[in-house]
């Protein structure tokens, strides 16, 4: 065996090893599909063996304006969901006018390339307008959710996958005895925010998943464990009560080196989840860089190994339908804004590099897919 053939052996397994941390010598190594046991077979195919779908956030410029992404993305993806487009502030540019561009050329994108669209977000505390502080009061708003429901899902309905009805609504920083985030909504309408928009949601369309989508509640720290609680105890008295929940999504934004993800509170939660019926979708994965060493090498291993990890962990539970990441390119990520290195060298939190080459996070990706249980 050659030394350059050692090398891609062990390239491919690291991405496999459950908590390895591997720094290779020498140059970078470019993992082609091929080198990857099943060859070329896209994510999305590996997905559907399994049951399961794979897709990813994505941005109307990204398929319009770079050829060489739009040619992969279709090819590995079979559920898209607009990054921005469904936002209120995209949607809304003032009180009384709206702004649908963006958001049908994407759904029909999506229809023509037969990928599931999700839908994201309803009812978040961010991306809102800067007329939305002004606007809103205690009297008007009931009326403006629930218009702003009805209207955005009924243009949709019928066409959507799952709708992020609600949005990172748990925060227990803020204090609150239920947990729930401090913010516009809830300061103007009181806790039952959240089940006025669930029922909203059925009404305006009843094909669609509805989903409660959080942010950190994959790390076994504190604020996981607070979360998770919070997020139990509320599922269970909405649904107790009728309130059209069915899904949750667990955005996935997780950290390359740190290493408690998938440990034995997560995992017990999302049992929780499926022993009350609900469907479980990751809805936004990428691995961010933390404090990983600049070696690229170095780097990308340790981020698979985050991506195998944790996806073995979680499509070990049945109710599991859907991995989403949030983009397929390092090239277009909102970590590069929202998560720079120190050193400012280029993140590299998604499965393909600026070129649209694979790399070991692609690897681990198809490797999770390859050996979770089907559905
Ligand atoms: C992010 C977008 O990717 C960024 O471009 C934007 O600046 C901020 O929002 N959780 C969510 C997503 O639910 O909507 C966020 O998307 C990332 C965190």
């Amino acid at each position: 065996m050659t030394e350059g053939v050692d090398r891609r052996r062990f390239l491919i397994t690291a991405g496999m090893g459950a908590g390895a941390c591997l720094a290779l010598g020498g140059s970078a190594i470019r993992l082609a599909a091929s080198q990857v046991e099943g060859g070329m077979a896209s994510l999305k195919d590996r997905a559907a063996k399994k049951g399961l779908l794979y897709g990813s956030a994505v941005l109307q410029r990204e398929l319009t304006q770079d050829p060489a992404f739009a040619a992969v993305f279709p090819q590995q993806c079979d559920i898209m969901v607009p990054e921005l487009e469904l936002k209120w502030d995209h949607l809304r540019p003032t009180p009384t006018t709206w702004d649908f561009a963006g958001a049908d050329w994407l759904s029909n994108y999506a229809q023509q390339n037969q990928m599931k669209f999700r839908g994201h977000t309803l009812v978040w505390q961010d991306a809102l307008p800067s007329w939305f502080a002004g606007y809103i009061n205690p009297q008007n708003a009931k009326e403006l959710l629930l218009g702003h429901i009805s209207k955005v899902m009924g243009r949709y309905a019928g066409k959507v996958h799952s709708w992020d009805v609600v949005n990172e609504a748990i925060w227990p920083p803020d204090k609150r005895p239920d947990g729930l985030r401090d913010t516009p909504w809830l300061r103007n309408l009181g806790a039952g925010y959240i089940e006025l928009a669930f029922r909203a949601a059925q009404q305006a369309d009843p094909h669609a998943l509805l989903t409660w989508n959080e942010n950190w509640l994959e790390e076994e720290t504190a604020l996981g464990d607070a979360k998770r609680a919070f997020f139990v105890q509320h599922l269970k008295d909405l649904l107790s009560r009728g309130v059209p929940i069915q899904a949750i999504g667990l955005q996935s934004h997780l950290i390359g080196d740190h290493n408690n993800i998938a440990g034995p509170h997560f995992r017990q939660f999302l049992g929780q989840i499926q022993d009350m019926g609900l469907k479980i979708l990751v809805t936004e994965m990428d691995v961010r860089e933390g404090n990983l060493p600049n070696d690229i090498n170095t780097r990308d291993q340790s981020i698979a190994n985050i991506y195998y990890e944790y996806l073995s962990a979680v499509l070990a539970n049945p109710a599991v339908i859907a991995v989403l990441t949030w983009g397929i390119s390092d090239k277009y990520t909102w970590t590069a804004q929202s998560n720079p290195r120190a050193d400012k060298a280029p993140v590299r939190p998604l499965p393909y590099d600026q070129n649209m080459t694979p790399k070991p996070a692609w690897g681990a990706i198809a490797r999770a897919f390859d050996n979770a249980p089907s559905r």
